[in-house]
């Protein structure tokens, strides 16, 4: 049975995407910063017993991240989903750009997917390897200018996965688009909830072969705009 890895699975998006891999019959490693504290987690583990491990990780640290091959126990890893992030400073014209709230999103955002990905090298080769992304990190549909740092960050995260499809050609590197998404993140005007995203990913994972590697989709397979 197909193993998934998740990485800020304890709220939001990640904890809805480990519920809907469990429901699936995937095993699951939900990883998170704090997993004593990760109530929700814990109920899960409660009902699908033997099929979830909860796993220490918080994606902006270095020695985190390089604790993760040796609290991985599984030989190979299906499905990474790096879906854990921060959002921007809402920020506004270049000019209020600073230097701090940039590096914090970008360490989290951008940096912190591809140093989980190297420490995971080993396991991943024919993955299925999914960055969370988001069209505001769209260079071509941007028409707005807050939330720069956030924007920058998932622009940079789409090309990291694209250059990845090109150094692991028998996985599949796909950058999604969740939509607007009813969590702490996507606040409580969004478009649709966590359990609707997360539904429509997994089935989306599901399908994905290696005509979509290289790719950025929305939850309905459909391509996004770079
Ligand atoms: N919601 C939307 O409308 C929307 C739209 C487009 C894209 N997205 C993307 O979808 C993904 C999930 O977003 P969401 O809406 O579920 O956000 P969320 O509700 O704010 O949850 C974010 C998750 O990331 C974790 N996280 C943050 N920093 C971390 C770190 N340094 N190490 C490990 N985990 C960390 C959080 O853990 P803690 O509890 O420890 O903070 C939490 O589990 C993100 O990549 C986001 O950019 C969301």
């Amino acid at each position: 049975m197909e193993t998934w890895l998740i990485t800020g699975s304890n709220r939001g998006i990640g904890l809805h995407l480990a519920q809907q891999a469990l429901h699936n019959g995937y095993t699951v490693i939900a990883a998170c910063r704090n997993p004593d504290g990760a109530r929700s987690l814990w109920e899960l583990e409660a009902d699908y017993p033997n099929k979830l491990t909860l796993l220490k990780l918080d994606i902006s640290d270095p020695e985190s991240i390089a604790e993760l091959p040796n609290q991985v126990s599984a030989k190979s890893i299906d499905v990474l989903i790096n879906n854990a992030a921060i959002q921007s400073d809402p920020g506004g014209p270049c000019d209020s750009l600073s230097q701090q709230n940039m590096n914090k999103v970008f360490n989290v955002n951008s940096t912190g997917p591809a140093l989980v990905c190297n420490a995971l090298k080993s396991k991943i080769v024919s993955a299925k390897i999914i960055q969370i992304s988001s069209d505001w990190g769209s260079i071509e549909d941007t028409g707005a200018t807050d939330y720069l740092a956030y924007r920058m960050s998932k622009a940079a995260l789409n090309m990291y996965s694209r250059v990845l499809s090109l150094e692991l050609p028998k996985a599949i590197c796909t950058s999604f688009h969740p939509g607007w998404v009813r969590t702490d993140m996507g606040g409580p005007e969004a478009d649709i909830t966590p359990l609707e995203c997360s539904q429509k990913i997994v089935s989306a994972i599901k399908k994905l072969t290696t005509k979509h590697t290289g790719m950025f989709l929305n939850y309905e397979m459909q391509e996004m705009r770079w």
